[in-house]
């Protein structure tokens, strides 16, 4: 056990005493936990193997899974690239800072057990001031994944971060709830085609607006397992978790007093249900309060969580994707 200090900080004007002492927490080799606008990352320097180490053991994460680089600029990202394609070049300044991270060749500063043994990175400026001063500040690329232990749900708030990780990082740098609530779009752009490994806030449609071609998604034959951690079961809460499609597969659950009931994406009228219904109704606002309302569902201690889930259209994807790694089918 170590002691996890949590410092209170402006996301827009972070004061220099604590992100001062947060730099120096990753120039000695240690962890950080900091808010970006999706979810609050675990960040440590990603030059270095011991401090990269750290950040697997204390999620408990396994080593096959890669780590996304958090830089500054697009300089800092070019830096760390072997190749920059056009497309980079592009999406680097149509959306950074922003919840995309772009997977490019990577340049050997890297080491091995940031990318798990792949040739690629993933890299992404991430918008809240406080994220990139502390980069700056640090003067070295931040290794950062989401600041949950592993498979559990990921972090909005500085107190889901402390819940998972207490004890086990040295500090937390607290700047309120994340704007946006789920991780950002990672984008694959070593291939012919760019290609969606992971479904985002930036959505598939909006990328190929951006770069004027298709864009695939999943995994590829250009490489070794191009989403690692992309698999089974994640983002899970502990209660007992089960989606549906209908409101007629819905009354067949027969919710009861325990239950909570999550509509998403419906304005449907719900027959008569017992227990708290939380209504998520628009994509933006489903993002930034699915991972609390998850979490939430654990701390209440409730029997199951019952998912309306919303349609399949891609403005919703993203959120659909992680209610599916966070439910069984019911
Ligand atoms: O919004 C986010 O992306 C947050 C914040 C903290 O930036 N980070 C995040 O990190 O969600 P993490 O480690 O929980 O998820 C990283 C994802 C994994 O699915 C991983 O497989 C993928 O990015 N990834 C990272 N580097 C990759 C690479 N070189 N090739 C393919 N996928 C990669
Ligand atoms: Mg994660």
């Amino acid at each position: 056990m170590i002691a996890t200090r949590v410092l209170a900080v402006d996301p827009d004007r972070p004061d220099r005493r604590a992100l001062a002492e947060a730099a120096a927490v990753i120039r000695a080799g240690g962890l950080v936990a900091f808010a970006t606008e999706t979810v609050y990352g675990l960040g440590a320097d990603a030059t270095r193997e011991d401090a990269v180490r750290r950040i697997f053991a204390a999620k408990g994460r396994p080593a096959s899974n890669p780590l996304i680089v958090h830089v500054a600029d697009v300089d800092m990202a070019r830096g760390l690239a072997a190749r920059w394609p056009a497309a980079a070049q592009r999406l680097a300044e149509a959306a950074w800072p922003g919840p995309v991270t772009l997977v490019v060749p990577k340049v050997e500063r890297i080491p091995a057990i940031v990318t798990a043994g792949l040739d690629t990175v993933g890299l992404r400026v991430p918008a809240p001031a406080v994220a990139r001063r502390l980069i700056e500040e640090a003067g070295v690329p931040l290794a950062a994944p989401s600041a949950n232990r592993s498979e559990h749900v990921s972090p909005t708030r500085a107190e889901h971060v402390v819940a998972d990780l207490g004890g086990r990082i040295e500090l937390v740098l607290d700047s309120g709830p994340t704007a946006v609530g789920i991780e950002s779009t990672v984008v694959d752009l070593c291939g012919d085609e760019p290609r969606v490994l992971r479904p985002g806030p930036l959505t598939r449609q909006r990328l190929a607006a951006l770069l004027q071609v298709a864009v695939g998604e999943g995994a590829t034959a250009h490489g070794p397992a191009r989403s690692p951690g992309q698999h089974g079961r994640h983002y899970a809460p502990r209660v007992p978790a089960l989606r549906v499609e209908s409101l007629q597969a819905l009354a067949r659950l027969r919710p009861e007093a325990g239950d909570v009931v999550l509509v998403v994406g419906r304005e449907a009228d719900l027959p008569a249900i017992e227990g708290p219904v939380v209504r998520l109704p628009d994509p933006e606002t489903a993002a930034q309060r699915l991972y609390a309302v998850l979490r939430d569902c654990d701390e209440r201690g409730a029997r199951r969580l019952l998912v309306l889930m919303p349609p399949d259209e891609g403005a919703w994807a993203a959120i659909r994707d992680r209610l599916c790694r966070a439910t069984t089918a019911g």
